[in-house]
This record gives structure tokens, C-alpha cells and sequence, in this order.
């Protein structure tokens, strides 16, 4: 931190200082502290350019608590005063050793931690539905990735948790990994059993990095599935602007344990976050984290009220069905958890999809959710929605299913086949012959030559890009993977649903390795 600054022919204002650190509203310190320098009339000599009075009306709010590192205000980068007091906040929280605060979104924790862990060259085992970020990771440090392709979940076409058994058996076959990342919750709210994973992973002495990006109410709450922190994780990135009340791109990085060299993360995070980061969005993450100390207890019981509610609402849909944990008994699965804040509403109809259900949704009853899939619509809901929320979506969905009753009944689809071959894979011992097979590194074939083919002729060639479909923004296809047929017709399917699918041309060409 800077010296405290000299006012009054010099003299150290350190009194001023100690009162913004005492002065914690319910928003937190930092907006307190940031509060009162805005209103104490003291002339901004310093960037911002805008010199907090930027514009006009509501927006000049934002303006006004929008400062740099200036003194009594600390530095992210070498924190040691207000800064570091809010993020030991945070840390308590969620009862990691340490914790970081991000300004560049969780993606900037997972290439920090990724980087950390696994040194240029080095090999890492990945969950294959992880973000683009983990693949991003390893093409800027020239990683060799093996892949744990998760199976389908039951009926649902969507991955289950990651098996820990299959993590156990890859890291046999591949002990030169240096660490393991899974994602938990997947985009879709599946959680996987982290205690199980770490407990394989730290017995070969590797570390355990899990993107916890959708996850950041775990464990806030004894409601709530219990958080990769406390299971055991070494890393842990959580997206505070995804499922909590904070503004985007604010994010959290979590290490505990001896397995991590803490000096190459800051580095990393020296290099990777800007280095004039954002008092708003800082002040918004510390307030965010005040809030639910405050009033979480409260919030996540309306919440959990609210889903009981939801479930009961939308049973009588007959083609509309809400993917959710209680429904799994008695099938084979691997998550330990289906995060209530995550509504996949699955289409069981032959003539209807996600696509359809997600622009009625928007066109006819003015509802936006997140993302839509093949046949299915995610809505992610929070602590923060009221009643009125929930149930405007429920009252949606059974009229919806009614019309479709009315106009076009027919027998309700299922998916049993893809099921029943995800639990065979599984048991038939070489899941990894399922998955996408990667033939070359991910930065050799993203950095080599490359020429670009029309899809259709693109099976059996390998890819020098990513194909994503966006979002959730887990790559179709990544640098170096062989591509197969099925791969695309996969992605010639989505590109007819018009899903948003990164990656491929205009034209319809994707960049293959030459
Ligand atoms: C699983 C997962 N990890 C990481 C990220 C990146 O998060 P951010 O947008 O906070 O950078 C995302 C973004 O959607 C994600 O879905």
C-alpha cells in the first residue's frame, strides 16, 4: 500500500484512514470508505479520466465511487489495508486459507490456478466439459491434456458428475499429470462429488482444481450443497457475479493447502488481472458478501420455499419436465447434487425443442432465461429472486405444456436409449474411447498451420480451433482433437436450431490443421 496520504502541510492522515476502515455499512468497508472519499470535496488528481463526475443523471452514481489505487485505498496487487480486510472477509466466508478477489471473472481464476499448477509442458487430466478457459490455459502453457469424458445423465441429455473412480483410473494411466480440474456445478447445476475426487487425487499428491464459477452460494448456507472449499479442493474459482448479488465480472480465487506454490499464483495474477482494477466492482463483491452474511439465512430459505413451490406448480406438465434430483432414484448416476438455482426445463415433445420453448418464453410471455439447448431451456435463479419470479415462470410453463396438450398431443418422449448407453460405457471399463480423442497439444495445432474446410468435410481432419457453442461455452470440438462424424452432425444440428455456435464461418467452414 502507499503511504497514507499528506494533507495540511504534510501531516500524515492517518486518522482519516483508520475511520474509513471502521466506518462498515451494511455495503461493506470498501463502498463506505469510497462513500465518503467521493463526498469529502477532495479535487481527483488521478485517473480515472471521468474524475467521478463523468455523466449526468443515475449514471454519475457510478462515477462517483469510481476511483483508482489511490492512498488509504490499498493495491490489489500488494494488499495490505482496506482491500485485504475485504477479502479476509470473503475468505471467512467460505473458510478457504486464502482468497483472492478478481476483477477479470472467474476466467482469469481458472488461467491463474491452471498456470499455477501445471508448468509450461507440463500434462493435466481435465474434465472434458470443462470451460474454454481450462482449454485457453493449456494452449498459453503448452499443455498436454487427458481427458475424463463424464457420461450422459440418465434420461437427460446433459453430462452427470464426474466419476471419481474414472479420475482414480486415469491418473494411473497418466501419472505424469501434474493436477486434475472439474467443473462443479456444471452449467446445468450438476455437482460433483469433490470429497470423493479430492481423496483420489490428493493420494497421488496431485492437485485438485475445481471451477466452482456457477457455484459461488455453495456452502453459504446449510441448505445448500455443501462447497468444494470445504471438501477438500486446492483451488477454487468462484464467479460471485453468476449466482450472487455482484456486479459481472467479479470472481473469487480460493487456495488452501501445501500442494499449491501461493507465491507463482500472485505472480500469475500479476500478470493476468489489470492493474488498475475496479474500486466498483470491488466494493460491490465486499457489499455482496456483507449481504448474505446479513440477510443469506433468510434469502436462501426463501429460495429453497420458492423451488418446493416451483416443483409443485409444473408437475401436472406432461411435456415440460424440470430436470431435478429427486427423479434420479434409482437410475445409475454420479452427481451428489442438481443445484436448485438451476431450472433445465426439458422439451419431451418430437416436434417442439429448446429453441422454441426459450423464444415463447420470451416472445409470448416476456421471460429471458439464460440459454437454450437442444431440448432444453436453462433459467438461473438466485437468492435475490422474489416469489413473483418463480412463479411467473411456473405459470408460463403449464400454460405452455397446455397448448401443446391442445394443439399437438402426442406420447411423451424420453431419452432411455442415450441413457442406457452412457451406464454401458461406463461399466464396460473404456469410457475414454467415448470422448473426443485429442491427437495432438491443444497450442501445437492452434499455433501451427491451418487451412479452413467446410464442415461437412471436416470429419477425420483436426481441428486448429474451438468450436463452442456459446453459452455455456464448453468447447465442441478443441485444438488438436481429431474430428468425428458424430461431432459433425452435432454441430450441423445445432447450427439448424440456430444455437449460437462459435467457431464455424459464415460460410459454414471451420480451421483444421493443415
Ligand atoms: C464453468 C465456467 N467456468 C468459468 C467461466 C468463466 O467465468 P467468467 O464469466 O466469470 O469469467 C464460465 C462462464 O460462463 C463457466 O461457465
Amino acid at each position: 500500500m502507499r503511504e497514507p496520504r499528506r494533507e495540511n502541510g504534510g501531516r500524515l492522515d492517518m486518522d482519516r484512514e483508520a475511520s474509513f476502515y471502521e466506518n462498515k455499512s451494511e455495503y461493506g468497508g470498501l463502498y463506505a470508505a469510497l462513500s465518503a472519499y467521493g463526498a469529502d470535496g477532495c479535487y481527483p488528481y488521478h485517473m480515472p479520466g471521468h474524475k467521478r463526475s463523468g455523466q449526468a443523471g443515475d449514471m454519475a452514481r457510478y462515477f462517483d465511487i469510481d476511483i483508482t489505487e489511490i492512498d488509504g485505498f490499498d493495491d490489489l496487487h500488494h494488499a495490505s489495508g482496506i482491500l485485504r480486510e475485504a477479502m479476509a472477509f470473503a475468505n471467512e466466508m467460505y473458510g478457504a486459507e486464502e482468497t483472492y478477489y478478481l476483477v477479470n471473472g472467474s476466467t482469469c481464476g481458472v488461467l491463474a490456478a491452471v498456470m499455477t499448477a501445471a508448468e509450461r509442458g507440463a500434462e493435466l487430466l481435465i474434465a472434458r466439459n470443462c470451460h474454454k478457459s481450462v482449454y485457453h490455459a493449456a494452449i498459453l502453457q503448452e499443455l498436454t491434456l487427458h481427458y475424463c469424458c463424464p457420461p450422459l445423465l440418465g434420461e437427460y441429455d446433459i453430462c452427470d458428475g464426474v466419476p471419481a473412480r474414472e479420475i482414480a483410473r486415469l491418473l494411473e494411466r497418466c501419472p505424469d499429470c501434474r493436477a486434475v480440474v472439474v467443473t462443479s456445478p456444471s452449467y446445468e447445476g450438476i455437482v460433483s462429488d469433490i470429497r470423493a475426487i479430492a481423496e483420489v487425487v490428493h493420494a497421488r499428491d496431485k492437485i485438485l482444481i475445481v471451477d466452482e464459477a456457477h457455484g459461488a452460494h455453495f456452502g453459504l448456507d446449510a441448505g445448500m450443497p455443501e462447497g468444494a472449499v470445504a471438501q477438500g479442493a486446492d483451488l477454487v474459482i468462484h464467479s460471485l457475479h453468476k449466482t450472487l448479488p455482484s456486479m459481472t465480472q467479479t470472481a473469487l480465487l480460493h487456495v488452501q493447502g501445501d500442494r499449491v506454490d501461493r507465491g507463482k499464483l500472485r505472480a500469475y495474477l500479476r500478470m493476468l488481472q489489470t492493474s488498475s482494477p475496479s474500486y466498483v466492482m470491488m466494493a460491490s463483491m465486499d457489499s455482496c458478501m456483507r449481504y448474505v452474511k446479513r440477510h443469506g439465512a433468510a434469502r436462501f430459505a426463501l429460495m429453497r420455499r420458492q423451488y418446493e413451490i416451483f416443483c409443485q406448480r409444473t408437475a401436472s406438465c406432461r411435456y415440460l419436465r424440470l430436470g431435478k434430483m429427486s427423479d434420479l432414484s434409482g437410475r445409475k448416476h454420479y452427481l451428489t447434487d442438481w443445484d436448485i438455482g438451476k431450472l433445465a426445463i426439458f422439451v419431451r415433445h418430437p416436434s417442439f425443442g429448446g429453441r422454441w420453448l426459450y423464444d415463447t418464453l420470451r416472445e409470448d410471455y416476456h421471460l429471458q432465461l439464460e440459454m437454450a439447448a437442444g431440448d432444453y431451456v436453462l433459467a438461473i435463479m438466485s437468492i435475490m429472486d422474489e416469489a413473483e419470479g418463480w412463479q411467473r415462470l411456473a405459470d408460463a410453463l403449464v400454460q405452455i405444456d397446455d397448448r401443446i396438450e391442445r394443439e399437438s398431443p402426442c406420447a411423451v418422449q424420453s431419452c432411455q436409449t442415450a441413457s442406457l448407453k452412457a451406464d454401458e460405457r461406463m461399466e464396460g471399463g473404456a469410457p475414454e474411447t467415448a470422448g473426443p480423442v485429442a491427437v495432438m497439444r491443444a497450442a501445437d495445432a492452434f499455433f501451427g498451420g491451418r487451412e479452413e474446410v467446410p464442415l461437412a468435410e471436416a470429419a477425420g481432419r483436426t481441428a486448429a480451433d474451438f468450436v463452442n457453442l456459446y453459452p455455456p461455452g464448453v468447447p465442441l470440438l478443441v485444438p488438436g482433437e481429431k474430428i468425428g462424424g458424430e461431432a459433425v452432425a452435432q454441430m450441423e444440428e445445432y447450427l439448424r436450431m440456430e444455437l449460437c455456435v462459435q467457431g464455424v464461418s459464415a460460410d459454414g467452414k471451420v480451421a483444421v490443421v493443415c
